[in-house]
């Protein structure tokens, strides 16, 4: 496998007179074959994967000026695997997988020069990453402090308040910490983690506030330990990626009866890694609601990703928030949940949908509004069309593609159309 793919990365090389020259129509060939490999290299700013991390004024003018470095710096990616970046995390409704198709409509509407890009419901912040490498800036906010802070430290991380060696040296230490039986033993263990791992996992949380309390760590760097800290814990927790239910089995072999029964990482000892820096210190990230935020940002384009159906994703990623937060509160049932109700979203009420999309898209300050929207959700089209018209010229983009489940049965795929609304605002 790997070989194949240097292959094909030497064929991305031009030859000039000579010497090798590199231009970003080749990157993006290259990061094309590369796709096989890992869909998240499709654009050039997911280098990502650099063992140096980099700056985007350095990538853009080693891109400009043809440097192999680029080049090596790919190669080495696959190689690398102490780092871990924004697409590792597997998120309900992340657009991961639909870059393809979200992103090349963007641009051909909204053109490649973006001077700012607003994203409200950003998640993992995919589609924020996607259009770095079109916009001058991105504006990125969740409602959920877990993924904020997935936000702020990929997308608005800078050389200034980061120290990366600092960060190896930290992440080297609280991977070595003995486990601690406190809020996470007695809460998460045997369930949703091994006894040994909700014991590290406390140890390692408790062990991240005292560096910042006792100002070893700046905010930035306290933040990136926690997002190491969320990325390491979902890689062995014992779920399908979500935080709703845990699977039953653990503690049993993880094959019985020649049938797979558990996951063997929720085996292995929770280990952090760092998160890799894309230093790019113009953008924003915030954890607002997306209808408070919107009267105060102005930006070129929109990218609106709202919650299409009931569930909640607080519910989802309780988990989660809960040990980014910290501050350790009752937890409630068998899933061990706690408060919750000021984090759920009106996008996943049916009572409340319509009216708060209204005001959504009635006071954004933009040029052109994306909206993604299932075909299976809360939200009816004639409404969304109505709502939508009010700011401008409409224009529809479908996909279609199929998923797995919701009654079609496990084994059976279904069909599912994927639309990207497209309003060009005339009316402000
Ligand atoms: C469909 S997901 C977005 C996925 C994202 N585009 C990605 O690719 O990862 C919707 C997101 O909206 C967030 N959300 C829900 N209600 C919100 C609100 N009122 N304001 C801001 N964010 C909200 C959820 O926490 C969730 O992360």
């Amino acid at each position: 496998m790997k070989k194949k793919i240097r292959y094909n990365i030497n064929a991305g090389f031009g030859q000039d007179n000579g010497t090798y020259r590199m231009q970003s129509a080749d990157i993006k060939g290259i990061l094309a074959l590369l796709k096989t490999e890992k869909d998240t290299l499709l654009s050039y700013k997911n280098l990502d994967f650099f063992k140096t991390d980099i700056d985007k004024d350095k990538l853009n003018s080693m891109v400009n000026t043809g440097d192999k470095n680029v080049m090596s710096g790919i190669i080495q990616c696959l190689n690398t695997e102490n780092v871990f970046e924004l697409s590792n995390r597997k998120y309900l409704g992340s657009k991961s997988n639909l870059l393809s198709f979200i992103g090349p409509v963007i641009v051909q509407n909204a053109g490649k020069n973006i001077e700012s890009f607003f994203d409200p419901f950003a998640g993992t912040g995919v589609v924020s990453r996607w259009m770095q490498q079109y916009a001058d800036r991105v504006i990125a906010n969740d409602i959920l402090f877990s993924n904020y802070l997935g936000l702020k430290v990929f997308l608005t991380s800078s050389r200034e308040e980061v120290s990366v060696l600092k960060l190896k040296n930290f992440i080297t230490c609280l991977n070595a910490l003995e486990p601690v039986r406190g809020y996470v033993f007695t809460n998460f263990a045997g369930t949703y983690f091994t006894d040994h791992n909700a014991g590290k996992i406390e140890a390692i949380r408790e062990e991240i506030s005292q560096l910042y309390r006792e100002k070893k760590c700046t905010l930035h760097e306290k933040n990136a330990l926690l997002l190491s800290l969320l990325y390491a814990m979902d890689k062995c927790a014992n779920t399908v990626g979500q935080y709703d239910a845990f699977l039953k089995h653990i503690g049993s072999a993880v094959m019985t009866g020649g049938k797979h029964k558990i996951d063997s990482n929720v085996y292995k000892p929770i280990t952090l890694r760092r998160p890799f820096f894309f230093f790019d210190n113009r953008n924003k990230a915030y954890q607002c609601d997306a209808n408070q935020l919107a009267n105060s940002i102005k930006a070129e384009v929109t990218y609106l990703d709202p919650p299409y159906n009931h569930r909640q994703y607080i519910n989802c990623y309780h988990l989660l928030e809960n040990i980014m937060l910290w501050d350790k509160p009752i937890t409630l049932g068998k899933t061990r949940k706690f408060s919750r109700d000021h984090l759920k979203s009106d996008y996943s009420r049916k009572s409340k949908a319509v009216k708060r999309f209204a005001e959504l898209i009635n006071s954004l300050m933009c040029r052109h509004i994306f909206l993604s929207y299932n075909s299976e959700g809360i939200i009816q089209d004639k409404d969304i069309c109505t709502i939508l018209k009010t700011r401008g010229r409409l224009e529809i983009f479908e996909k279609k593609y199929t998923i797995f489940g919701h009654g079609a049965g496990v084994s059976k795929k279904r069909p599912v159309t994927e639309r990207l609304f497209h309003v060009k605002v005339e009316k402000n």
